[in-house]
């Protein structure tokens, strides 16, 4: 490998990195982990979600990213360096570099992620909102975009957004996604069944039974907590149908702000919204039923993109192709001075 561009979705839950020549050359859970005293850096990405658990006195896991924005900037630095590093060693000419940042980043924030970048040996940098890039690994083509909608359901946020011509029209960004579906999971099950059950738990009832439209089965599934009555471990079982009526509540929240995206779009590109129809993108739009529920309320066809969670990177690994034509959605990030 020489001269490549590197694109990276720097997203709440995982880190994804896309480059033309190798497709997705990383993923891995966006986590650090930490010496609980010293507050040491001790391992990146995958290392340290191993480390977790294991441990748990002295080793503290951290994730940089909550809830889409940006929690602790100086992990978040040393997490992009540590990727960057992984995928570019072999790279003779210092790579463009394309980050997806989460929308409510504010610009001290971005600041760091463009220097951590740059340390670790960009050339040039270019941020991207989430939308855009997503769109461009959905396949949509920017320079002939009409009133194409975006929706992409993340773990910390669900970003929507209008695309025309180059640019967005109108967009929201919300804090609801796939980690909010695993905290309602979370409630129900402790309320419900005096059961505390613990993150990883949650996730894969919602994979494993979770919907959010009607189905022939009710399927079934078990699962482990701790009970806290008695605070011995249990073994419980979960029906679809009681999860879907619990996710239903932050999925509508998202429809919600879809609908007033909409209403707030030019009425000639609402026309052509119709005839394109939604395209969901992120880990969270794979949700069961996601598409079916999106058009039972808005009458809008929906589609879940191939391969959705590693659009955005696909997408912002692309960003190359349209860096001349456009005009929103990507910010020019200036080169900082080597240190
Ligand atoms: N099959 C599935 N069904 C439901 N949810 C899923 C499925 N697969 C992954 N998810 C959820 O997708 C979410 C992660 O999605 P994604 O990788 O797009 O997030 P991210 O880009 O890291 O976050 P953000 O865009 O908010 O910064 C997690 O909440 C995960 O539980
Ligand atoms: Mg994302």
């Amino acid at each position: 490998m020489s001269n490549v561009d590197i694109g990276i979705d720097l997203g709440t839950s995982s880190v994804i990195i896309y480059t033309k020549e190798q497709g997705v050359c990383l993923k891995e859970p966006s986590v650090v982990a930490v010496n609980s005293y010293t507050g040491e850096l001790l391992a990146v990405g995958t290392e340290a979600a191993k480390m977790l658990g294991k441990t748990p006195d002295k080793i503290k896991a951290v994730c940089p990213l909550e809830d889409g924005v940006i929690a602790d900037y100086e992990l978040c630095e040393k997490m992009v360096k540590y990727f960057l590093k992984k995928v570019s060693e072999n790279i003779v000419i210092k790579p463009r570099v394309a980050i997806c940042v989460p929308s409510g980043i504010t610009d001290v924030e971005s600041r760091a992620v463009v220097e951590a970048a740059v340390v670790a040996g960009a050339r040039k940098v270019f941020l991207v909102e989430e939308p855009v890039a997503a769109a461009i690994g959905a396949g949509i083509d920017l320079n002939k975009a009409k009133g194409n909608i975006i929706l992409d359901i993340g773990g910390g946020t669900t970003d929507v957004a209008v695309l025309s011509l180059n640019g967005i029209v109108t967009k929201a960004s919300l804090k609801i996604a796939g980690n909010k579906f695993d905290d309602v999971i979370i409630k129900y099950i402790r309320d419900n069944y005096n059961v505390l059950i613990g993150r990883h738990t949650a996730e894969s009832i919602k994979i494993g039974v979770g919907s959010v439209a009607p189905r022939l089965v009710d399927a079934e599934m078990e699962f482990k907590g701790r009970n806290l009555l008695s605070g011995l471990p249990q073994k419980r079982k979960v029906k679809r149908s009681d999860i879907r009526e619990v996710l239903m509540e932050p999925v509508i929240q998202i429809l919600q702000a879809v609908r007033s995206v909409i209403e707030r779009t030019p009425p000639e590109l609402v026309g052509d919204m119709l005839e394109n129809g939604i395209v969901l993108t992120g880990g969270g739009a794979k949700l069961d039923g996601m598409p079916e529920l999106v058009h039972k309320v808005l009458k809008i066809d929906a589609y879940l993109a191939p391969y959705s969670e590693e659009c955005v990177a696909i997408g912002t690994g692309k960003l190359f192709d349209f860096t001349d034509d456009m005009s929103d959605g990507i910010i020019e990030s200036i080169l900082y001075p080597h240190h």
